[in-house]
Protein backbone atom coordinates (compact mmCIF):
# COMPACT_ATOMS: atom_id res chain seq x y z
CA UNK A 1 0.00 0.00 0.00
CA UNK A 2 1.36 3.03 -0.99
CA UNK A 3 1.84 5.64 1.90
CA UNK A 4 1.82 8.57 -0.48
CA UNK A 5 -0.39 11.69 1.16
CA UNK A 6 -1.58 15.03 -0.65
CA UNK A 7 0.08 17.05 2.31
CA UNK A 8 3.59 17.39 0.39
CA UNK A 9 1.77 19.62 -2.02
CA UNK A 10 2.42 22.45 0.03
CA UNK A 11 5.79 22.53 -0.77
CA UNK A 12 4.56 23.53 -4.05
CA UNK A 13 3.78 27.10 -2.39
CA UNK A 14 5.44 29.34 -5.06
CA UNK A 15 4.08 30.55 -8.32
CA UNK A 16 5.12 29.89 -11.46
CA UNK A 17 6.38 32.18 -13.23
CA UNK A 18 8.27 31.94 -16.87
CA UNK A 19 11.78 31.92 -15.15
CA UNK A 20 10.46 30.49 -11.54
CA UNK A 21 13.56 27.09 -12.52
CA UNK A 22 16.31 29.26 -11.87
CA UNK A 23 15.79 28.92 -8.24
CA UNK A 24 16.16 25.73 -8.45
CA UNK A 25 18.83 22.82 -9.41
CA UNK A 26 18.71 21.93 -13.45
CA UNK A 27 20.51 18.54 -14.47
CA UNK A 28 21.89 18.20 -17.56
CA UNK A 29 23.26 22.06 -18.48
CA UNK A 30 26.18 22.92 -20.39
CA UNK A 31 28.75 25.06 -18.74
CA UNK A 32 28.61 27.78 -20.81
CA UNK A 33 31.46 29.37 -21.13
CA UNK A 34 29.94 33.12 -21.91
CA UNK A 35 25.99 33.85 -19.78
CA UNK A 36 26.10 37.46 -21.20
CA UNK A 37 26.45 36.00 -24.89
CA UNK A 38 24.06 33.44 -24.31
CA UNK A 39 21.43 36.16 -22.48
CA UNK A 40 21.51 38.33 -25.52
CA UNK A 41 20.75 35.25 -27.98
CA UNK A 42 18.11 33.95 -25.58
CA UNK A 43 16.55 37.57 -25.89
CA UNK A 44 16.79 38.02 -29.52
CA UNK A 45 15.26 34.20 -29.59
CA UNK A 46 12.17 35.47 -27.44
CA UNK A 47 11.74 38.64 -29.80
CA UNK A 48 11.14 35.45 -32.78
CA UNK A 49 8.12 34.04 -34.22
CA UNK A 50 7.01 31.31 -32.39
CA UNK A 51 7.48 28.35 -33.98
CA UNK A 52 3.96 26.49 -32.89
CA UNK A 53 0.39 28.33 -32.53
CA UNK A 54 -1.37 27.77 -29.26
CA UNK A 55 -4.46 26.37 -30.88
CA UNK A 56 -2.18 23.44 -32.59
CA UNK A 57 -1.51 23.03 -29.03
CA UNK A 58 -4.91 22.55 -28.10
CA UNK A 59 -6.10 20.32 -30.81
CA UNK A 60 -3.05 18.02 -29.74
CA UNK A 61 -3.92 17.91 -25.76
CA UNK A 62 -7.51 17.32 -27.01
CA UNK A 63 -6.19 14.10 -29.21
CA UNK A 64 -4.16 13.12 -26.58
CA UNK A 65 -7.72 13.07 -24.24
CA UNK A 66 -8.80 10.73 -26.82
CA UNK A 67 -5.91 8.51 -26.47
CA UNK A 68 -6.07 8.11 -22.80
CA UNK A 69 -9.83 7.01 -23.17
CA UNK A 70 -8.92 4.36 -25.74
CA UNK A 71 -10.49 6.08 -28.87
CA UNK A 72 -6.96 6.92 -30.38
CA UNK A 73 -3.34 5.54 -30.75
CA UNK A 74 -0.06 8.05 -30.35
CA UNK A 75 2.49 7.24 -32.39
CA UNK A 76 5.79 9.72 -31.67
CA UNK A 77 9.41 8.87 -33.54
CA UNK A 78 12.09 10.30 -35.11
CA UNK A 79 15.30 10.66 -34.69
CA UNK A 80 17.03 10.48 -31.40
CA UNK A 81 19.44 13.68 -32.02
CA UNK A 82 18.60 15.73 -35.05
CA UNK A 83 21.69 17.23 -36.57
CA UNK A 84 22.94 20.36 -38.14
CA UNK A 85 24.79 18.27 -41.23
CA UNK A 86 21.96 16.01 -42.38
CA UNK A 87 19.81 19.02 -42.87
CA UNK A 88 18.38 18.70 -46.41
CA UNK A 89 14.55 18.16 -47.92
CA UNK A 90 15.12 14.46 -48.71
CA UNK A 91 15.97 13.42 -45.08
CA UNK A 92 12.92 15.43 -43.69
CA UNK A 93 10.76 13.85 -46.70
CA UNK A 94 11.87 9.93 -45.73
CA UNK A 95 11.48 10.69 -41.97
CA UNK A 96 7.86 11.86 -42.15
CA UNK A 97 7.62 9.35 -45.03
CA UNK A 98 8.32 6.31 -42.48
CA UNK A 99 5.99 7.97 -40.08
CA UNK A 100 2.51 7.96 -42.62
CA UNK A 101 3.42 4.90 -43.67
CA UNK A 102 3.44 3.43 -40.13
CA UNK A 103 0.58 5.77 -39.11
CA UNK A 104 -1.82 4.22 -42.05
CA UNK A 105 -0.69 0.73 -41.08
CA UNK A 106 -1.50 1.38 -37.69
CA UNK A 107 -4.73 3.35 -38.60
CA UNK A 108 -5.94 0.32 -40.69
CA UNK A 109 -5.11 -2.13 -38.60
CA UNK A 110 -6.18 -0.83 -35.18
CA UNK A 111 -9.53 1.20 -36.94
CA UNK A 112 -8.51 4.01 -34.66
CA UNK A 113 -7.22 7.89 -35.46
CA UNK A 114 -3.55 7.62 -35.16
CA UNK A 115 -1.70 10.36 -33.49
CA UNK A 116 1.16 11.16 -35.54
CA UNK A 117 3.59 13.21 -33.48
CA UNK A 118 7.63 13.59 -34.21
CA UNK A 119 10.49 14.06 -32.93
CA UNK A 120 11.63 16.55 -35.49
CA UNK A 121 11.83 20.30 -35.55
CA UNK A 122 13.71 20.80 -32.29
CA UNK A 123 15.08 17.59 -30.87
CA UNK A 124 18.98 18.86 -31.00
CA UNK A 125 20.18 18.41 -27.03
CA UNK A 126 20.97 15.32 -25.34
CA UNK A 127 21.17 14.20 -21.72
CA UNK A 128 24.68 12.78 -21.35
CA UNK A 129 25.88 10.10 -18.79
CA UNK A 130 29.13 11.64 -17.99
CA UNK A 131 30.08 15.64 -18.49
CA UNK A 132 33.35 14.92 -20.22
CA UNK A 133 34.55 12.29 -21.98
CA UNK A 134 38.14 11.14 -22.19
CA UNK A 135 40.33 10.00 -25.11
CA UNK A 136 43.84 8.75 -24.94
CA UNK A 137 44.40 10.61 -21.70
CA UNK A 138 42.78 14.02 -22.94
CA UNK A 139 39.55 15.20 -21.10
CA UNK A 140 37.09 17.11 -22.73
CA UNK A 141 33.22 18.20 -22.46
CA UNK A 142 31.01 15.99 -23.19
CA UNK A 143 29.51 16.41 -26.95
CA UNK A 144 25.47 17.42 -25.80
CA UNK A 145 23.68 18.00 -29.15
CA UNK A 146 24.27 20.21 -31.91
CA UNK A 147 22.37 22.90 -30.26
CA UNK A 148 24.99 22.86 -28.09
CA UNK A 149 28.88 21.77 -28.87
CA UNK A 150 29.96 19.54 -32.51
CA UNK A 151 30.86 16.31 -31.50
CA UNK A 152 34.44 16.46 -32.99
CA UNK A 153 36.82 15.73 -30.69
CA UNK A 154 38.44 18.82 -29.67
CA UNK A 155 38.42 21.55 -27.20
CA UNK A 156 37.55 24.40 -29.72
CA UNK A 157 34.48 22.04 -30.70
CA UNK A 158 33.36 20.74 -27.88
CA UNK A 159 33.06 24.32 -26.07
CA UNK A 160 29.28 24.89 -25.68
CA UNK A 161 28.23 28.19 -28.14
CA UNK A 162 25.09 29.52 -27.54
CA UNK A 163 24.74 30.87 -30.92
CA UNK A 164 24.14 27.29 -31.90
CA UNK A 165 20.72 27.83 -30.29
CA UNK A 166 19.53 29.88 -32.41
CA UNK A 167 21.07 28.09 -35.31
CA UNK A 168 18.67 25.44 -33.96
CA UNK A 169 15.76 27.38 -34.01
CA UNK A 170 15.88 28.38 -37.65
CA UNK A 171 16.67 25.08 -38.52
CA UNK A 172 13.68 23.86 -36.66
CA UNK A 173 11.46 26.89 -38.53
CA UNK A 174 12.74 25.26 -42.03
CA UNK A 175 12.28 22.13 -41.37
CA UNK A 176 8.23 22.70 -39.70
CA UNK A 177 7.97 24.83 -42.72
CA UNK A 178 8.39 22.20 -44.96
CA UNK A 179 6.78 19.23 -42.66
CA UNK A 180 3.54 22.03 -43.13
CA UNK A 181 3.75 22.11 -46.56
CA UNK A 182 4.29 18.44 -46.88
CA UNK A 183 1.15 17.61 -44.97
CA UNK A 184 -1.14 20.38 -46.59
CA UNK A 185 0.03 20.26 -49.58
CA UNK A 186 -1.22 16.98 -51.17
CA UNK A 187 2.10 14.86 -50.18
CA UNK A 188 0.43 12.98 -47.02
CA UNK A 189 -3.08 12.51 -49.17
CA UNK A 190 -4.03 8.99 -48.84
CA UNK A 191 -4.69 8.61 -52.85
CA UNK A 192 -0.54 8.56 -52.29
CA UNK A 193 -0.10 5.55 -50.00
CA UNK A 194 1.91 3.60 -53.03
CA UNK A 195 4.66 6.05 -53.92
CA UNK A 196 5.43 6.35 -50.03
CA UNK A 197 7.21 2.74 -50.38
CA UNK A 198 10.81 3.54 -50.96
CA UNK A 199 12.38 1.55 -53.60
CA UNK A 200 15.03 0.31 -51.27
CA UNK A 201 11.88 -1.12 -48.91
CA UNK A 202 9.56 -1.85 -52.16
CA UNK A 203 10.99 -5.45 -52.78
CA UNK A 204 11.37 -6.43 -49.22
CA UNK A 205 9.10 -8.88 -47.45
CA UNK A 206 7.54 -5.78 -45.16
CA UNK A 207 7.67 -3.51 -48.27
CA UNK A 208 5.56 -6.31 -50.18
CA UNK A 209 2.91 -6.11 -47.04
CA UNK A 210 2.89 -2.43 -47.23
CA UNK A 211 2.32 -2.35 -51.04
CA UNK A 212 -0.21 -5.03 -50.49
CA UNK A 213 -2.25 -3.49 -47.88
CA UNK A 214 -1.90 -0.13 -50.07
CA UNK A 215 -3.68 -1.89 -52.75
CA UNK A 216 -6.63 -2.86 -50.73
CA UNK A 217 -6.96 1.04 -49.22
CA UNK A 218 -6.09 1.91 -52.43
CA UNK A 219 -9.80 0.43 -53.94
CA UNK A 220 -11.53 1.12 -50.79
CA UNK A 221 -11.05 4.38 -51.73
CA UNK A 222 -11.84 4.39 -55.27
CA UNK A 223 -14.83 3.17 -53.97
CA UNK A 224 -15.38 6.10 -51.92
CA UNK A 225 -14.93 8.02 -54.37
CA UNK A 226 -17.57 6.90 -56.50
CA UNK A 227 -20.16 7.30 -54.16
CA UNK A 228 -18.87 11.12 -53.98
CA UNK A 229 -16.04 11.17 -50.78
CA UNK A 230 -12.91 12.13 -52.08
CA UNK A 231 -9.83 14.65 -51.15
CA UNK A 232 -12.09 17.52 -52.85
CA UNK A 233 -15.37 16.97 -50.80
CA UNK A 234 -13.59 15.43 -48.29
CA UNK A 235 -10.34 16.96 -47.23
CA UNK A 236 -9.45 15.10 -43.82
CA UNK A 237 -8.32 12.41 -46.53
CA UNK A 238 -5.30 14.44 -48.02
CA UNK A 239 -4.14 16.60 -45.13
CA UNK A 240 -2.55 15.47 -41.56
CA UNK A 241 -2.25 16.85 -38.95
CA UNK A 242 1.66 16.17 -37.96
CA UNK A 243 2.69 17.71 -34.37
CA UNK A 244 6.25 18.32 -33.23
CA UNK A 245 7.55 17.16 -30.18
CA UNK A 246 11.34 17.12 -28.27
CA UNK A 247 13.15 16.68 -24.79
CA UNK A 248 12.67 20.18 -23.08
CA UNK A 249 16.17 20.03 -22.09
CA UNK A 250 17.90 23.27 -22.61
CA UNK A 251 15.41 25.46 -20.31
CA UNK A 252 17.12 28.80 -21.36
CA UNK A 253 15.92 28.04 -24.83
CA UNK A 254 12.71 26.72 -23.75
CA UNK A 255 11.79 29.81 -21.93
CA UNK A 256 12.69 32.23 -24.95
CA UNK A 257 10.22 30.40 -26.76
CA UNK A 258 7.39 30.52 -24.51
CA UNK A 259 4.49 32.98 -25.16
CA UNK A 260 1.25 33.50 -23.49
CA UNK A 261 -1.51 33.59 -25.53
CA UNK A 262 -3.37 36.68 -26.76
CA UNK A 263 -6.38 34.44 -27.14
CA UNK A 264 -6.76 32.67 -24.11
CA UNK A 265 -4.44 33.89 -21.22
CA UNK A 266 -1.79 30.99 -19.80
CA UNK A 267 1.76 29.89 -21.15
CA UNK A 268 2.72 28.00 -24.08
CA UNK A 269 6.21 26.58 -24.66
CA UNK A 270 6.08 27.94 -28.76
CA UNK A 271 9.03 25.61 -29.47
CA UNK A 272 7.05 22.64 -30.35
CA UNK A 273 3.88 21.18 -29.87
CA UNK A 274 4.92 18.60 -27.47
CA UNK A 275 7.69 18.57 -24.75
CA UNK A 276 9.05 15.70 -22.55
CA UNK A 277 10.96 15.70 -19.37
CA UNK A 278 14.20 13.19 -20.09
CA UNK A 279 14.56 10.38 -17.48
CA UNK A 280 17.62 12.12 -15.84
CA UNK A 281 15.60 15.53 -15.40
CA UNK A 282 12.42 14.62 -13.59
CA UNK A 283 13.02 15.23 -10.00
CA UNK A 284 10.10 16.59 -8.45
CA UNK A 285 12.46 19.76 -7.02
CA UNK A 286 14.07 20.38 -10.08
CA UNK A 287 13.99 22.97 -12.28
CA UNK A 288 12.61 20.76 -15.40
CA UNK A 289 9.70 20.15 -13.56
CA UNK A 290 9.02 23.34 -12.29
CA UNK A 291 9.22 25.03 -15.77
CA UNK A 292 7.24 22.68 -17.39
CA UNK A 293 4.66 22.74 -14.72
CA UNK A 294 3.63 26.14 -15.56
CA UNK A 295 3.32 25.62 -19.41
CA UNK A 296 -0.16 24.67 -20.87
CA UNK A 297 1.40 22.34 -23.60
CA UNK A 298 1.09 18.27 -23.49
CA UNK A 299 3.62 17.30 -21.69
CA UNK A 300 5.56 13.72 -21.55
CA UNK A 301 7.31 12.51 -18.74
CA UNK A 302 10.26 9.42 -19.41
CA UNK A 303 10.35 6.88 -16.49
CA UNK A 304 12.64 4.20 -16.07
CA UNK A 305 12.87 1.08 -13.29
CA UNK A 306 14.07 3.62 -10.69
CA UNK A 307 10.80 5.09 -10.29
CA UNK A 308 8.99 4.56 -7.45
CA UNK A 309 4.75 4.62 -7.33
CA UNK A 310 4.93 7.11 -4.72
CA UNK A 311 7.06 9.09 -6.81
CA UNK A 312 5.40 8.48 -9.71
CA UNK A 313 2.00 10.20 -8.19
CA UNK A 314 4.14 13.02 -6.79
CA UNK A 315 5.42 13.59 -10.78
CA UNK A 316 1.37 13.33 -11.80
CA UNK A 317 0.47 15.70 -9.27
CA UNK A 318 3.09 18.48 -9.84
CA UNK A 319 2.35 18.01 -13.84
CA UNK A 320 -1.11 17.38 -13.90
CA UNK A 321 -2.24 19.20 -10.91
CA UNK A 322 -5.75 19.02 -12.24
CA UNK A 323 -5.65 15.82 -13.67
CA UNK A 324 -6.39 17.12 -17.44
CA UNK A 325 -6.84 14.61 -19.73
CA UNK A 326 -4.31 14.55 -22.59
CA UNK A 327 -1.82 16.88 -20.24
CA UNK A 328 0.16 14.14 -19.28
CA UNK A 329 2.06 11.23 -21.16
CA UNK A 330 3.93 8.84 -19.23
CA UNK A 331 6.32 7.54 -21.51
CA UNK A 332 8.20 4.29 -20.19
CA UNK A 333 11.12 2.83 -21.04
CA UNK A 334 12.14 -0.12 -18.95
CA UNK A 335 14.00 -2.84 -20.83
CA UNK A 336 12.53 -5.92 -22.07
CA UNK A 337 13.72 -8.21 -18.87
CA UNK A 338 12.45 -5.28 -16.37
CA UNK A 339 9.10 -4.21 -17.75
CA UNK A 340 7.67 -7.62 -16.09
CA UNK A 341 8.52 -6.17 -12.53
CA UNK A 342 8.42 -2.53 -12.94
CA UNK A 343 5.14 -1.61 -14.51
CA UNK A 344 2.44 -3.42 -12.96
CA UNK A 345 2.99 -1.43 -9.80
CA UNK A 346 3.49 1.92 -11.33
CA UNK A 347 -0.13 0.98 -13.46
CA UNK A 348 -1.94 -0.11 -10.81
CA UNK A 349 -1.01 3.00 -8.58
CA UNK A 350 -1.74 5.70 -11.42
CA UNK A 351 -5.34 3.87 -11.73
CA UNK A 352 -5.89 3.70 -7.68
CA UNK A 353 -5.47 7.31 -7.49
CA UNK A 354 -7.45 8.23 -10.51
CA UNK A 355 -4.78 10.10 -12.45
CA UNK A 356 -5.12 10.56 -15.96
CA UNK A 357 -2.64 9.83 -18.39
CA UNK A 358 -1.42 8.37 -21.39
CA UNK A 359 0.43 5.14 -20.95
CA UNK A 360 3.38 5.31 -24.04
CA UNK A 361 6.24 2.57 -24.55
CA UNK A 362 9.41 3.43 -25.52
CA UNK A 363 11.17 0.11 -26.02
CA UNK A 364 14.26 1.67 -27.26
CA UNK A 365 15.93 3.35 -24.25
CA UNK A 366 16.07 0.55 -21.89
CA UNK A 367 17.67 -2.02 -24.53
CA UNK A 368 20.63 -0.27 -25.62
CA UNK A 369 23.82 -2.30 -25.59
CA UNK A 370 27.32 -2.34 -27.54
CA UNK A 371 28.85 -4.58 -30.21
CA UNK A 372 32.68 -3.18 -30.07
CA UNK A 373 32.38 0.50 -30.64
CA UNK A 374 28.58 0.35 -31.78
CA UNK A 375 25.56 1.01 -29.81
CA UNK A 376 22.76 -0.78 -31.09
CA UNK A 377 19.64 -2.55 -30.22
CA UNK A 378 18.12 -6.25 -30.43
CA UNK A 379 14.74 -6.08 -32.96
CA UNK A 380 13.52 -8.67 -30.60
CA UNK A 381 14.24 -7.28 -27.33
CA UNK A 382 12.18 -3.79 -28.72
CA UNK A 383 9.48 -5.86 -30.01
CA UNK A 384 9.84 -8.16 -26.48
CA UNK A 385 9.03 -4.98 -24.47
CA UNK A 386 6.30 -3.74 -26.43
CA UNK A 387 4.72 -6.63 -26.42
CA UNK A 388 5.05 -6.71 -22.66
CA UNK A 389 3.67 -3.50 -22.56
CA UNK A 390 0.34 -4.34 -24.67
CA UNK A 391 -0.09 -7.65 -22.06
CA UNK A 392 0.06 -5.54 -18.56
CA UNK A 393 -2.24 -2.79 -20.16
CA UNK A 394 -5.33 -5.31 -21.47
CA UNK A 395 -4.06 -7.97 -18.01
CA UNK A 396 -4.38 -4.56 -15.93
CA UNK A 397 -7.74 -2.70 -17.63
CA UNK A 398 -5.97 0.15 -18.57
CA UNK A 399 -5.29 1.41 -22.08
CA UNK A 400 -1.87 1.11 -23.75
CA UNK A 401 -2.18 4.19 -25.54
CA UNK A 402 0.94 4.89 -27.66
CA UNK A 403 4.55 4.23 -28.39
CA UNK A 404 7.61 6.39 -28.30
CA UNK A 405 10.52 5.42 -31.30
CA UNK A 406 13.98 6.15 -32.32
CA UNK A 407 13.66 5.38 -36.30
CA UNK A 408 14.60 6.65 -39.61
CA UNK A 409 12.85 6.18 -43.19
CA UNK A 410 16.90 5.50 -44.35
CA UNK A 411 18.17 2.55 -45.27
CA UNK A 412 20.44 2.67 -42.09
CA UNK A 413 22.21 -0.20 -40.12
CA UNK A 414 21.80 0.51 -36.70
CA UNK A 415 19.94 -1.67 -34.99
CA UNK A 416 20.36 -5.43 -35.50
CA UNK A 417 17.43 -8.10 -35.88
CA UNK A 418 14.11 -7.98 -37.58
CA UNK A 419 12.99 -9.82 -40.04
CA UNK A 420 15.90 -8.70 -42.55
CA UNK A 421 18.17 -10.28 -40.05
CA UNK A 422 20.75 -7.42 -39.83
CA UNK A 423 23.86 -9.02 -38.27
CA UNK A 424 26.28 -7.42 -35.90
CA UNK A 425 29.32 -7.78 -38.69
CA UNK A 426 26.92 -5.48 -40.90
CA UNK A 427 26.54 -2.62 -38.33
CA UNK A 428 29.62 -1.13 -39.89
CA UNK A 429 27.60 -0.51 -43.47
CA UNK A 430 25.63 2.33 -42.61
CA UNK A 431 26.08 3.34 -38.75
CA UNK A 432 25.22 7.55 -39.64
CA UNK A 433 23.05 8.38 -36.07
CA UNK A 434 24.69 10.95 -34.02
CA UNK A 435 23.41 9.39 -30.67
CA UNK A 436 21.31 6.50 -30.35
CA UNK A 437 20.62 3.60 -32.68
CA UNK A 438 17.47 3.75 -34.92
CA UNK A 439 14.92 1.55 -36.52
CA UNK A 440 15.53 1.74 -39.97
CA UNK A 441 12.86 1.41 -42.91
CA UNK A 442 12.36 -1.77 -43.15
CA UNK A 443 12.45 -2.43 -39.55
CA UNK A 444 10.07 0.37 -38.77
CA UNK A 445 7.15 -0.80 -41.37
CA UNK A 446 7.71 -4.42 -39.55
CA UNK A 447 7.21 -3.11 -36.22
CA UNK A 448 3.96 -1.11 -36.81
CA UNK A 449 2.69 -4.26 -38.43
CA UNK A 450 3.63 -6.66 -35.41
CA UNK A 451 2.21 -3.82 -33.03
CA UNK A 452 -1.25 -3.33 -34.78
CA UNK A 453 -1.26 -7.71 -34.24
CA UNK A 454 -0.53 -6.71 -30.47
CA UNK A 455 -3.03 -4.17 -30.17
CA UNK A 456 -6.07 -6.37 -31.41
CA UNK A 457 -5.87 -8.52 -28.82
CA UNK A 458 -9.10 -7.26 -26.92
CA UNK A 459 -8.26 -4.14 -25.68
CA UNK A 460 -11.15 -1.76 -23.23
CA UNK A 461 -12.44 1.05 -24.37
CA UNK A 462 -13.18 3.48 -21.44
CA UNK A 463 -15.67 5.79 -22.69
CA UNK A 464 -17.91 2.50 -23.99
CA UNK A 465 -19.84 2.01 -21.02
CA UNK A 466 -20.58 5.40 -20.00
CA UNK A 467 -23.97 5.75 -21.61
N1 LIG B 1 -6.25 12.89 -42.14
C1 LIG B 1 -6.46 11.53 -41.74
C2 LIG B 1 -5.49 11.14 -40.63
O1 LIG B 1 -4.54 11.83 -40.41
C3 LIG B 1 -6.35 10.55 -42.91
C4 LIG B 1 -5.00 10.55 -43.57
C5 LIG B 1 -4.63 11.29 -44.63
C6 LIG B 1 -3.87 9.77 -43.19
N2 LIG B 1 -3.33 11.02 -44.96
C7 LIG B 1 -2.85 10.09 -44.10
C8 LIG B 1 -3.65 8.82 -42.17
C9 LIG B 1 -1.57 9.51 -43.98
C10 LIG B 1 -2.40 8.24 -42.08
C11 LIG B 1 -1.37 8.60 -42.98
O2 LIG B 1 -5.70 10.13 -39.98
MN1 LIG C 1 17.97 8.43 -27.63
Amino acid sequence: MSDWKPEWKSEWKSEWAIDSWKSLEAQQQPDWPDRHQLGEICQRLASYPPLVFAGEVRALKRNLAQVSQGHAFLLQGGDCAESFNDFNANTIRDKLRIMLQMAVILTFGISKPVIKVGRIAGQFAKPRSSPVEEQEGCELPSFRGDSINDSEFSAEARRPDPNRLERSYFQSASTLNLLRAFTGGGFADLNQLHTWNQDFVANSPQGQRYAAMATHLGDALRFMSAVGIDSSTTPILSHVDYFTSHEALILEYEQALTRQDSMHGGYYDCSAHMLWIGERTRQTDGAHVEFLRGIRNPIGCKIGPQVSPDELLRLCDCLNPRNEPGRLTLITRFSHTRIASSLPPLVRAVQREGRSVVWSCDPMHGNTFSIGSYKTRDFDHILSELQQFCAIHQAEGTIPGGVHFELTGDNVTECIGGSMDLRAEQLCERYETTCDPRLNAEQSLEMAFLLTEMLHKKQPDKGADAS
